[in-house]
């Protein structure tokens, strides 16, 4: 589909490079996309290739020795170049992720209302009771009583 508007995420280029005590480990090469408004964009590719990478380089989630190159422009905003504090206010509210093991991904030894209620916390004003109605009523939403 043609569009005369930017598009809400272009990625050019993306280098996605792991130091490991064997040597570098290139897991990203040169890959480059736009994600249009309202679209979806569905990334396949066998395992190992990268697409899981992929998603944390953009969500600045990768330990800080590995080298990421690229642009990465969010809006007018380049991803790989914003502070930590920026990169916070966008994260779970702007750009936020499934992630793939959900053993990994949630702590087991907290609540599951608790973990979804601190993005609420970080970006949106509810608390207290209206927050918890607010947990209660998105675990309804993916069926969960
Ligand atoms: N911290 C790391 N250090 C070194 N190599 C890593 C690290 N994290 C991921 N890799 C490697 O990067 C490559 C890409 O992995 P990635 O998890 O992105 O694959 P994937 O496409 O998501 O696969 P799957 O379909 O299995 O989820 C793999 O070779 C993986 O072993
Ligand atoms: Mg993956």
């Amino acid at each position: 589909m043609s569009s005369t508007s930017e598009p809400l995420l272009q990625v050019r280029h993306l280098n996605v490079t792991f130091e490991t005590p064997d040597g570098p480990v290139a897991a990203v090469q040169g890959l480059s996309f736009n994600l249009e408004a309202g679209k979806t964009l569905a990334l396949v590719g066998e395992s190992g290739s990268g697409k899981s990478v992929t998603a944390y380089a953009l969500m600045r989630l990768l330990p800080p020795a590995t080298r990421i190159e690229g642009e990465t422009n969010y809006g007018n905003e380049n991803l790989l170049e914003l502070s930590e504090a920026r990169m916070r206010a966008l994260r779970g509210k702007d750009i936020a992720m499934v992630f793939q093991e959900p053993m990994t991904a949630l702590n087991p030894l907290t609540r599951i209302g608790l973990q979804i209620r601190e993005s609420l916390y970080r970006h949106t004003h509810l608390r207290g009771a209206a927050a918890r109605a607010r947990v209660l009523e998105l675990l309804q939403q993916v069926g969960i009583p």
